[in-house]
């Protein structure tokens, strides 16, 4: 059985590399490449996978939400992906990559008897990104 819990944060971002010329940057990432950054409010689905316990739970709520705010969202939230974040260092901050991250933070810190089975995270309306833990 699955349980997805939603959680919210705002963060900004730029998306650039080094590798490439400013041209071929703004080529490649669009609006997305503009110099002074932009913000998301992102939206992070954590699922988790398990069977229900004596008490008929897969996880203890309270104990995911404290992991998942520890975690992750007192990392990220309201700050510069760019520069802010130790585990984008050196990354383009795509949300392919932030999915990634996301799922490294939860997996150090699991303390939860149930599997952490999926990271999902909306950058807007119309793209999600979904990232199976392995
Ligand atoms: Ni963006």
């Amino acid at each position: 059985m699955q349980l997805t819990s939603r959680y919210r944060f705002a963060a900004s971002h730029r998306l650039n590399t080094d590798a490439l010329t400013p041209e071929e940057n703004a080529r490649l990432y669009g609006k997305c490449n503009y110099p002074f950054g932009h913000g998301h409010d992102y939206v992070l689905d954590v699922t988790v996978e398990g069977a229900p316990d004596a008490h008929g739970q897969i996880v203890n709520r309270a104990a995911l939400d404290r992991l998942v705010r520890e975690r992750v969202l007192a990392r990220v939230d309201h700050r510069d992906l760019n520069s802010q974040v130790p585990e984008l260092a050196g990354q383009v901050t795509t949300t392919e990559n932030l999915a990634c991250a996301v799922e490294k933070m939860l997996k150090q810190g699991w303390t939860l008897s149930a599997k952490l089975a999926r990271v999902r995270i909306a950058e807007t309306a119309r793209n999600t990104f979904e990232l199976e833990s392995a």
